[in-house]
């Protein structure tokens, strides 16, 4: 049995309390539905600045009443402090995922992504603290690395970042380590690398590429590629992400006070990622005629991106369940239903 199994096991068996910032978001409401599948009881905050009320709705229709009613919600922002201190309030486990992310909205607008992403998470990381929590996993980002050009990414090589949203992410970082050093509270970071999944939104200016492309190739629209489509990621299916919290908040004590890669090991170009994404669109008998269209590289954007996942094996028991294609297979049905709905 895989250390996810176990862990799964013991906490059906013992089920705990958790709050999920950012619970109405992509992550966070996926976190939340597979939390509520374990029996477990949830405390979500989000303040819809890009979540959707219909992403909670959508979880309710896919778990049982029974499970539905271990979930409460408290709209609120983590800017504030008194938010935070009432979301731990008898919480076991906090997985920290509320924050502002796309790099060209932290380009347009830093001071914005500055609040949520900062003064955001020192709340949340000061209220856990107080309130004593069993553990707090924060979402960091493969975007510290930065300019650092070695490839695979490992956890002590990193560069200078290259926008504000990564140097929020860094920051991050940096308190949990200090909070580690003088209050002996001790998180982990999960660096995350591009994480696609159904329930991430395809719509706004700062979509991620995945449903971005997905929608655009659904609704005949261009599809532009920033660069010559060498560009490179490793992508990561949303069920390996949650696997990761949910090994994080369960870890020992020896194992914390770390940040963790979280993604495949694998490196995907964009040039490839759009046949992967067509294929599976025609595989779902979706009529696919766009080409791409090539523009400049986008300021901020890392080259190349691919994460060496050894100490997340070895310290926590991590092993993806999906790569690329076969997320990408099982996210599509959910995105040809989702758009074609919107459409109606
Ligand atoms: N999706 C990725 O590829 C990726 C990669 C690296 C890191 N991350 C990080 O993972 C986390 C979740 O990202 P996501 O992709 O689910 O994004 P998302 O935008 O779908 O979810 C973020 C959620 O946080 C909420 N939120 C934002 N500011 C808030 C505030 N001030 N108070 C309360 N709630 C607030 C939003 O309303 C939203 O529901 C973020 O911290 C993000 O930086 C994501």
């Amino acid at each position: 049995m895989s250390r996810y199994q176990e862990v799964k096991k013991q906490l059906i068996q013992c089920p705990k309390v958790w709050l999920v910032t950012g619970v109405a978001g992509f992550i966070g409401s996926n976190l939340l539905e597979t939390l509520l599948k374990l029996n477990q009881k949830v405390v979500g905050l989000d303040n819809f600045s890009t979540g959707h009320q219909y992403n909670l709705d959508e979880v309710k229709g896919l778990v049982s009443s029974d499970e539905w009613q271990n979930f409460s919600f408290i709209e609120g922002d983590i800017r504030d402090f008194d938010t935070c201190q009432k979301a731990v309030s008898g919480v076991d486990y906090v997985l920290h995922q509320a924050a502002l992310g796309s790099v060209p909205r932290s380009i347009s607008n830093p001071v914005l992504t500055n609040s949520a992403n900062i003064t955001g998470y020192l709340n949340m990381l000061t209220a856990a603290k107080e309130e004593l929590v069993i553990s707090f996993t924060y979402a960091a980002s493969s975007s510290t690395y930065g300019d650092h050009p070695a490839l695979p990414k490992v956890e002590e090589n990193i560069g200078n970042p290259l926008s504000p949203y990564a140097v929020t992410k860094y920051v991050n970082e940096l308190y949990a380590n200090v909070f580690a050093k003088t209050y002996g509270f001790k998180t982990i970071g999960l660096r995350y690398f591009n994480v696609f999944g159904k329930r991430q939104d395809p719509n706004g200016a700062y979509a991620a590429v995945i449903p971005k492309w997905t929608s655009a190739m659904i609704e005949e629209q261009d599809i532009f590629i920033n660069g010559d489509g060498e560009t490179s990621r490793d992508f990561c299916f949303i069920e390996n992400v949650i696997q990761m919290n949910i090994l994080a908040a369960t870890a020992k004590d020896e194992v914390k006070n770390e940040v963790y890669n979280v993604a495949v090991g694998d490196r995907t170009t964009l040039n490839e990622l759009f046949k992967a994404i067509r294929v599976s669109l025609i595989g779902n008998k979706v009529v696919v005629n766009n080409e791409p269209v090539y523009r400049d590289f986008r300021a901020g954007d890392v080259r190349h991106s691919q994460a060496n996942i050894d100490k997340a094996r070895g310290n926590l028991g991590y092993e993806p369940e999906f790569r690329i294609l076969g997320g990408i297979d099982k996210a599509m049905p959910w995105y040809i239903n989702f758009l074609t709905r919107n459409a109606d």
